[in-house]
């Protein structure tokens, strides 16, 4: 071992010399200087190179720049290493509380201007808000300490070590610590400095931090004022203009709790800030104080009396170019754009954000769980044996970092719920940081999922609990007990509010079932919601060999563990983009409901508290998707939770046209997040008269023939499709595969899954057994009549005896075109199919096909266990547009209920296709892509399907659902696709 290796890597002691207690981030106007900006940099491979650097005379000409804040990973173009990702793997030797000499090692050193009216400061400290993963400080070479607690804020006293003029810092951080084992979190790795420096000038008689608690009861507001000041400070001034508060306290023992009037409520649908000031003769304190009572009754979990649905989401802090780097910026439209999609609640997923985004989520209003930066979850394979939650000698350490977290964010309205931290077994240590929480703060419960049996929180909360089991959870009928607990502690947890701290796992396409869990959160009150899994999809930006930019993920930077795209798991993608299931999320969460009936519509509005005074209603009448009347809807204001009778508009009906009614509720002015006009929910009513579908039409005299021959505008060689208008069209060939989504990729847990399903194997995994992916055909036979063909055609895959006979009827019906194409599977298909469609290729010819025009559900992807966000209405878009660039390529694009489909080729129309319904009224889906699921399956990034200008048209009569499988349950059977007889039938005719 290196003699010099540094000693403090496997330290589990939090650091040294920090000061303590930890305080509030307080907005001051106590002079500061930001440290951000260019330091010099170094980086050795160990922990063992000298601290020489430290020395203020050391000359560091030689090093390069790097900018502070960032991870020194995402610098340098690779000179500094690579990001790894994991999710629960350790990407070193399990050996706590050791670490390898292999210890990527930065040294950072800048210099600092302290000026000359600091000196009557009374002390000088330096604060960081975010160094990964353990560092230590010196100023003008004097050690002033070290720490570790990688996203919470360390502060320094480094009074006695600066002068009046120039200063260096000098800053040692080592990726790998002991702090590493309990922050292992499912992530990127991203050393360095990554959040602010900062200088600040403490003032004599000045306040060291405060705290105003607040609460609120029917128009009164309360503020319980804690001040941390000498008594030589005094007096404090305590100010909120807008309620006339103007408070002075003499002497500390005047602080007194203080009753104010008049006062409207906190709360995430109306974000009431008041703008307040607590000031001594030296300093003032700048807060925005929202009044609000958190507080759990029986099964129910309150905020100002009314019970709270968490539509939430896990928010991890990353950003393709910075990682974890904060840009408030990008923060501020990132929460706007979950407000604009419903979203009402966060989790800080899994340690506190940079505090700044407190800030905003106390204006733009939105429920917070704060939780702590703590995960252990790499011992679960060691059966938790020698885990820090629950090793005395991780005691402080644990402690250490729930203080930091709560004493930083204590004062903002929105954090309504502390967690402990993720995914660290359950111990003594997580019981111990559970009663220091509830002894600092009385006025907010305490979460943490891993103690299931609810021995030291406040909250039921689970993760992925399927929708049998959250129903089980919710009802009080069925008894018997809950995950892990016996039937004591399950009624023990059944006494408490429940929560979903993590459900449908947005991994790739998916997830389904949104609309299930929300079904079952109106049905049982003790249900209050949960947090999607997850916000964001954690890509960074890198090129790909052709120089092609594309967003990476595990093993794309040649971890030698790693976890894949097990970190593209968000409802939006790496470039800000929402997939379709935020669109989903925003329907299935839409805070006003619409029941028709009649001549009637029942408005619900299902908020916490608001009325629907900022609303207005819009309806509009469209005959298959062409607007013909709209106006507005007059509905009285409803307030929260109640429900109000409205009259619909006179609908003029449409004898040959489909008739739909849409009411939108939306914004009646503009918001810090939207628009006015945004939509916040929508409904729509059929109101189309039924119109006969054209039967088959019976034909008996089918004859052998070569199949060569023209029927309208279609043309046959040898009974296959060659032309259809006077282009190049092949098809129609049966096609079972998609590209398996990452859902389908994930293996069965036996539990709960398809009735088919094998535990340990995927959906993906049978396909590809059974063939799928790689169909062969045998044309059995070619038949005709005067104005018809018929061709039959067995479809098998090598190796296997299961088999799908395929009948196409292409005949001339009232002038046009029609294909019929009847599919029927052998008998002995075991597993679920992706799909039952018809496949047709459009070769690029002179004029590519390169967009599409429907009448259908839109405008984005749907599957039968997403569909919500879908609208039946008249849409366009362009081939690429109709795909959506998941980051390892998957199925994706399917837009169900389709009535009419044209193909089009710049502004011209080239194909029309008429989608008849089956007999049993059902209609088929379309994809329209560049590329056949077999090529996008083998992608493993976007970059890798390359250019294409051939069209690939799948019709489906049916698709299978998508689920959740990655990370919870299987398609819910309703929704799975099982083999069976299709009816696929179309009429085509020119653009
Ligand atoms: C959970 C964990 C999350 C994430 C998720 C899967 O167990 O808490 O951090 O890993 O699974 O994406």
């Amino acid at each position: 071992m290196p003699s010099q290796l540094s000693p403090h890597v496997s330290d589990i002691a939090p650091g040294r010399g920090a000061l303590r207690p930890a305080r509030s981030w307080l907005h001051s106007d106590a002079p500061s200087r930001s440290l951000n900006g260019s330091w010099r940099f170094r980086l050795s491979p160990t922990a063992s190179v000298t601290e020489d650097f430290a020395a203020d005379s050391f000359v560091d000409d030689g090093w390069d720049s790097i900018p502070v804040p960032s991870h020194w990973v995402l610098e340098g173009d690779g000179a500094y290493g690579r990001p790894i990702y994991t999710n629960i793997q350790f990407p070193f030797p399990i050996d706590p509380p050791h670490v390898p000499d292999e210890n990527p090692t930065g040294d950072y050193r800048r210099h600092f201007d302290v000026p000359a009216d600091w000196s009557d400061a009374e002390r000088v400290v330096l604060r960081f808000d975010g160094v990964e993963s353990l560092f230590r400080v010196w100023v003008n070479g004097v050690e002033i300490g070290s720490a570790s607690g990688s996203r919470l804020a360390h502060e320094f006293d480094v009074t006695s070590a600066v002068r009046t003029g120039d200063n260096v810092v000098a800053v040692r951080v080592h990726q790998w610590s002991a702090a590493s084992y309990v922050e292992d979190q499912d992530q990127w790795w991203l050393p360095g400095i990554f959040r602010d420096v900062t200088l600040i000038a403490r003032p004599a008689g000045g306040i060291e931090d405060v705290w105003l608690r607040t609460g609120f009861d029917h128009g009164r507001g309360r503020v319980e004022a804690e001040i941390t000041a000498d008594a030589a400070a005094f007096p404090v001034t305590l100010r909120i203009p807008e309620l006339d508060v103007d408070h002075v306290w003499a002497t500390p023992a005047d602080v007194a709790p203080l009753d104010v009037t008049g006062v409207e409520p906190w709360s995430a649908e109306r974000p009431r800030l008041y703008d307040t000031t607590v000031s001594t003769a030296t300093e003032t304190i700048a807060l925005r104080v929202g009044f609000r009572t958190v507080e759990i009754r029986g099964d129910q979990f309150l905020v100002n009396g009314s019970r709270v649905v968490f539509h939430g989401v896990n928010r991890h802090e990353t950003h393709p170019e910075r990682g974890r780097v904060f840009d408030e910026e990008h923060a501020r439209e990132d929460l706007a754009l979950m407000k604009r999609f419903n979203i009402n609640a966060i989790r800080t997923s899994h340690y506190p954000p940079h505090p700044r985004l407190l800030d905003l989520a106390d204006e733009l209003g939105f429920w917070v769980v704060l939780e702590c930066d703590l995960e252990t979850h790499g011992f679960e394979k060691l059966d938790w044996v020698g885990n820090p939650s629950d090793d005395p000698a991780w005691r402080e350490a644990c402690l250490d970092r729930i203080r930091r977290t709560v004493e930083r964010d204590k004062n903002h309205p929105s954090i309504v719920i502390w967690s402990l931290g993720n995914e660290s077994g359950t111990g003594g240590n997580l019981a111990a940081m559970s009663s220091w929480v509830h002894a600092r703060d009385t006025g907010r419960p305490v979460h943490y999922e891993g103690d299931y049996t609810g021995e030291y929180t406040d909250i039921y909360s689970r993760m992925y609990a399927s929708v049998p089991e959250t129903e089980q959870i919710g009802s009080d009928g069925a008894r018997s007990a809950l995950l892990n607990c016996t039937p004591a502690q399950s009624a023990r947890q059944r006494t408490k509010p429940f929560l979903l701290c993590e459900y449908a796992h947005a991994m790739g396409n998916g997830p389904g079932a949104f609309d299930q869990y929300e079904a079952l959160v109106r049905r049982y009150p003790r249900l209050h919601g949960g947090f999607v899994w997850e916000w964001r999809d954690h890509g960074i930006l890198a090129t790909a060999p052709d120089g092609t930019p594309y967003y990476a993920y595990g093993g794309d930077f040649g971890e030698v563990v790693h976890d894949g795209n097990f970190v593209m798991d968000g409802m939006l993608l790496s470039n800000d983009v929402p997939t379709p299931s935020l669109h989903e999320y925003k329907s299935v969460v839409q805070p006003v409901e619409f029941v028709f009936d009649g001549e009637k519509v029942a408005v619900t509005n299902l908020r916490h508290s608001a009325d629907t005074s900022d609303l207005r209603f819009r309806w509009r009448v469209e005959h298959d998707g062409v607007p013909v009347a709209s106006g507005d809807l007059e509905i009285p204001v409803v307030g929260a939770g109640e429900s109000q009778w409205a009259s619909l508009p006179q609908v003029a009906v449409a004898p040959n046209a489909e008739t739909w009614l849409t009411i939108d509720a939306t914004l009646a002015t503009p918001t810090a997040w939207a628009p006015e006009g945004h939509v916040i929910a929508t409904a729509q009513l059929d109101c189309s008269t039924r119109r006969p579908v054209p039967a088959v039409r019976p034909q008996a005299d089918w004859r052998p023939g070569d199949g060569t021959l023209s029927l309208g505008i279609a043309e046959f060689t040898g009974g296959s499709l060659v032309r259809l208008a006077g282009r190049a069209v092949t098809g129609p060939r049966l096609e079972l595969f998609r590209a398996p989504t990452d859902n389908d990729e994930s293996p069965s847990d036996g539990v709960e899954d398809s009735d088919d399903s094998i535990a340990g194997v995927s959906s993906a995994d049978l396909w590809r057994r059974d063939g799928l992916d790689r169909l062969t055909t045998r044309r059995v036979s070619v038949e005709h009549t005067a104005d018809a063909l018929r061709t039959l055609d067995k479809v098998s895959a090598a190796n296997s005896a299961l088999s799908v006979m395929v009948e196409s009827v292409w005949s001339i019906e009232d002038g046009e075109l029609e294909l019929r194409v009847e599919i029927e599977p052998s008998r002995g298909w075991q597993a679920v199919w992706p799909r039952i469609g018809v496949r047709f290729e459009l070769p690029d010819g002179t004029a590519p096909v390169d967009g599409a025009q429907w009448f259908g559900l839109g405008p984005l992807e749907t599957y039968p266990d997403s569909l919500r966000a879908g609208r039946t209405g008249h849409f366009s878009a362009t081939v690429h547009d109709l795909s959506v660039d998941y980051a390892r390529p998957q199925e994706t694009g399917h837009r169900s209920e389709l009535r009419r489909l044209t193909l089009t080729s710049g502004s011209t129309e080239v194909l029309r296709i008429q989608a008849l319904p089956d007999i049993r009224g059902r209609r088929p889906g379309f994809t329209l892509s560049r590329h056949t699921p077999q090529q996008i399956a083998r992608a493993a990034h976007p970059y890798e399907l390359g250019d294409s200008t051939t069209s690939h048209l799948i019709v489906d009569a049916a698709q299978h659902g998508l689920g959740s499988r990655t990370c919870g349950h299987d398609v819910w059977p309703d929704f799975a696709l099982r083999p069976e007889s299709r009816t696929i039938r179309l009429r085509i005719s020119e653009g």
